[in-house]
């Protein structure tokens, strides 16, 4: 059994939806919000899920921040930690201590548009493929060894809603899909080039894996 610790900021559809997947042999063992007024905190407890918030505002810089967030996360000994929506910066260390089991969700196709607003980027990039990327998550922010892509096409009249509500329903395909392998152990990372052990090819659906060689 592996156990997870899910970290969200808001809403939390895709905390949902990695619980909703039920995924054999993994366990949530808690959701940690940074907001007390996280919505996504509400359907956690509702599941039986143990939900805590650490608010970063408690906190005289990031390093207390992230330290409190550490202990928090660590009580837990999880196997992995899954930043679903979370939108704070983490800091080196903190960021160095899950090395290799802390995931990420962002949501545009990495290296493109990194940071907020990827939707509206985008679109003023006048680009025909956008979509969502989860990847390990390493100090530089939005970046590190990328898991799995998932590419919706952009239209003429989208607008930044109605792509933000494309990408994520690809992101609650995506992100258990990327949860599963690793809890799996079908993750192979090599310098930034992630394969997946026995992943169905060519894709499976949008989702694109790399073969394992
Ligand atoms: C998602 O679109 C996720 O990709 C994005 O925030 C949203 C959270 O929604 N994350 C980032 O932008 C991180 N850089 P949710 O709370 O409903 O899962």
């Amino acid at each position: 059994m592996k156990k997870l610790v899910i970290l969200i900021s808001g809403r939390g559809s895709n905390m949902e939806a990695i619980v909703r997947a039920s995924i054999p042999d993994a366990m949530i063992a808690a959701v940690i919000a940074n907001k007390p007024t996280a919505a996504g905190l509400d359907f956690a407890r509702a599941q039986g899920i143990e939900a805590q918030v650490v608010d970063h505002t408690g906190y005289a810089n990031r390093d207390a921040f992230d330290e409190a967030l550490a202990a928090a996360i660590d009580r837990h000994e999880p196997d992995l930690v899954v930043l679903a929506g979370f939108m704070r910066v983490l800091g080196d260390d903190f960021v160095r201590r899950y090395e290799g089991r802390m995931i990420n969700i962002h949501p545009s196709l990495l290296p493109s548009f990194p940071g907020l607003h990827t939707h509206r980027k985008a679109i003023e990039a006048g680009v025909r493929l956008h979509g969502a990327t989860v990847h390990f998550v390493t100090p530089t922010l939005d970046c590190g060894p990328i898991i799995a892509q998932t590419a919706v096409a952009v239209s003429a009249d989208d607008s930044e809603a109605s792509l933000a509500e494309k990408v994520l329903a690809q992101e609650h395909i995506i992100y258990p899909q990327a949860v599963r392998w690793f809890v799996e152990g079908r993750l192979r990372v090599d310098g930034n080039r992630v394969t997946v052990t026995d992943a169905r090819l060519p894709c499976e659906g949008w989702i694109v894996p790399l073969p394992d060689a």
